[in-house]
């Protein structure tokens, strides 16, 4: 699907208090749980029931008794909450918001590369479409992806579709052969070495964590790899006065209101879309977050069997943590 956002009004402080208060004033009408990952804007963080990274917004999802569930993030994590919990209506702001890196691998791209690697366990990166997920053994997410592939007998282990991530996984288990596709996260991956080199010289002082979807060269400058929730336990506990920061800008947000005390400083560059944040992430806007609610559209809807194929690699996954 084509990936175009219509430009909206910027909203004054008042126009989005108002909306904010009539977004969870539906919520508690209708029963309505909103979820929303870190790299959403400030004003729809704020009126999230939850916030978190994949694994945790997908345990949310999971366990969850609301009737409606709003999915204040990108499509492959809509789909996620609708197969863990297929009776609950699922809600997409904007269902043109995909994650460009779940698009870099199709189900007949996995079928093909199954006849190649008949001997592999198959782990998909919970960033993929629920017709990959369907394909393969398990998912993992960056949060628990060592642990679990750490954990499966299989020797040889063909793993898709982020090469950065699975680069960075193959390194912390030599004993395993690892097959790696050769999809990226455009936002996280074009982060530089020269441009971390560059704000490290001018903090010294500055511990740097990075995310596991960076090119390898910007992981190997880091003092921590992790998820973007261990990302935020490590650089609001650190011994240090300011975090150089390298994953998507929305972080900075949480960052900021968990402990004002640090400075976390973020690369400035524009990737991509010309923008220095992932630009489908940010297509989840606040009138659309009310729209959505008020009018219960753009329900997440997929075919039965897809889900129930789909459902084995995630709850595998959730059972190994
Ligand atoms: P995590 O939320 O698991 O850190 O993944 C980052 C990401 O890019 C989500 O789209
Ligand atoms: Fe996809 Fe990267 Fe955006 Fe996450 S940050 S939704 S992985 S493009």
């Amino acid at each position: 699907m084509a990936v175009s956002f219509t430009l909206e009004k910027e909203l004054s402080r008042d126009e989005i208090k108002d909306l904010q208060r009539k977004v969870r004033k539906l919520a508690e009408e209708k029963r309505a749980v909103i979820l929303a990952h870190y790299y959403q804007r400030p004003e729809v963080q704020d009126v999230a029931d939850f916030i978190g990274d994949s694994l945790e917004l997908s345990r949310k999802a999971a366990e969850t008794d609301a009737d409606i569930i709003v999915f204040c993030g990108v499509r492959f994590m809509c789909e996620t909450a609708k197969i863990l919990n297929p009776t609950k209506k699922v809600l997409h702001p904007n269902p043109e918001s995909g994650c460009p890196m779940a698009d870099m691998v199709t189900a007949e791209q996995v079928r093909l590369l199954r006849k190649k690697h008949p001997d592999a366990t198959f782990v998909a990166y919970i960033n993929t479409t629920a017709e990959v997920k369907a394909e393969v053994d398990v998912c993992v997410t960056s949060a628990n992806a060592v642990k679990v592939i750490k954990k499966l007998p299989a020797k040889k282990i063909v793993f898709l579709p982020d090469q950065a991530l699975g680069g960075w996984i193959a390194k912390q288990i030599p004993e395993k052969e690892f097959v790696l596709w050769r999809g990226f996260c455009p936002p996280h991956f074009e982060f530089t070495a020269k441009e971390v080199l560059k704000l490290k010289e001018k903090y010294p002082d500055a511990k740097i964590a990075v995310h596991p979807e960076c090119h390898p060269k910007v992981v190997e400058l880091a003092d921590f790899v992790g998820s973007t929730s261990q990302i935020l336990k490590y650089a609001t506990t650190v011994n240090a006065k300011r975090v150089i920061v390298i994953t998507e800008v929305g972080l900075k947000y949480t960052l900021q209101k968990k402990n004002p005390e640090k400075e976390y400083i973020f690369p400035e560059s524009m990737n991509y879309c010309g923008t220095v944040y992932c630009c489908t992430m940010k297509g989840i806007t606040l009138p659309k977050v009310y729209e959505t609610l008020k009018n219960e559209t753009n329900e997440v809807i997929l075919p039965k069997d897809i889900m129930e194929r789909a459902r084995k690699p995630i709850e595998r996954m959730l059972e190994l943590t």
